[in-house]
């Protein structure tokens, strides 16, 4: 079994072999015509019930970029990036389209929540591959939901419109370039077959902290943002609030 995509990798697939998060960039455009190609490679993900329910905001205000880098963890990679998207689901213009025809909004928090996050993940993951294909650094910018309703009050973006992330796309500075792709789990802890499993044992765990922690225990980075008091529970409140200030909050 194939349990990583370095060895003979097809032609193919070399893109996604090769992939690592880019966070240093040359202060140089895209090329002429590959941002046209980028977008449209976003353009053709699937979409559920062809429902296109996301919206991405490309930013090229230099006073907004800089203001979204602030809210953002301060990342300098989001104002030095040739390009950086604010990924959102988006069910505004849907309910927009809908109406058009006369018909009644139907669809619920949860549901646009779920399928608009999928809708926009698709189109975000073509964009970045298409990128990464041309020879261009991505990152994406989770760190969006550290102020996501004032992103969202930033971008006027109405109710049933929300960032879920941001995205880096940008000529690579060799400098910087990771060496080295980073690992990931084990295949048999996240491909099943039939059913899931009936738990874990430590063994198997354990497992994948060790293909995780090629330098320093993986655990440093999980207990940051999963433990109690890391970043995700401390993203909680913000994101509940941006729910309800965009419209979202499941009620
Ligand atoms: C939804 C999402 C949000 C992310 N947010 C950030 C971020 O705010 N800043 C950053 O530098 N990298 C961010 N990343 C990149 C991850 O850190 C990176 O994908 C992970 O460490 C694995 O490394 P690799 O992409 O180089 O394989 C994010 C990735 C995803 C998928």
């Amino acid at each position: 079994m194939i349990d990583s995509m370095s060895d003979d990798v097809p032609p193919a697939l070399a893109v996604f072999a090769g992939h690592r998060s880019v966070r240093f960039f040359r202060p140089e455009p895209l090329a002429a015509g590959d941002l046209d190609w980028i977008v449209e490679a976003g353009r053709r993900a699937p979409t559920d019930a062809q429902g296109h329910m996301y919206a991405l905001l490309r930013i090229t205000d230099t006073a907004l970029r800089d203001h979204l880098a602030t809210l953002c963890a301060n990342q300098q990679h989001i104002r030095e990036a040739a390009e950086f998207f604010v990924v959102c689901l988006d069910v505004y213009r849907l309910e927009r389209l809908v109406a058009l025809r006369g018909g009644e909004w139907g669809m619920r928090q949860r549901i646009a929540l779920l399928y608009g996050a999928t809708d926009a993940t698709m189109v975000a993951q073509n964009m970045v591959v298409a990128a990464e294909a041309l020879g261009y650094g991505t990152c994406y910018i989770g760190a969006v939901q550290n102020s996501t309703g004032l992103i969202a009050a930033a971008l006027k973006l109405p109710e049933g419109v929300l960032p879920l992330y941001g995205l880096c796309i940008g000529v690579i500075d060799p400098v910087h370039y990771p060496p080295t792709v980073k690992p990931r789990l084990p295949r048999e802890l996240c491909f099943f077959e039939n059913s899931y499993p009936a738990d874990f044992t430590d063994d198997q765990l354990e497992s994948g902290y060790a293909a995780m922690s090629p330098k320093r225990d993986w655990y440093e980075s999980l207990g940051l943002y999963f433990a109690k008091g890391g970043t995700m529970e401390k993203r909680e409140p913000i994101m509940a609030h941006a729910w309800q200030q965009q419209g979202l909050e499941p009620d």
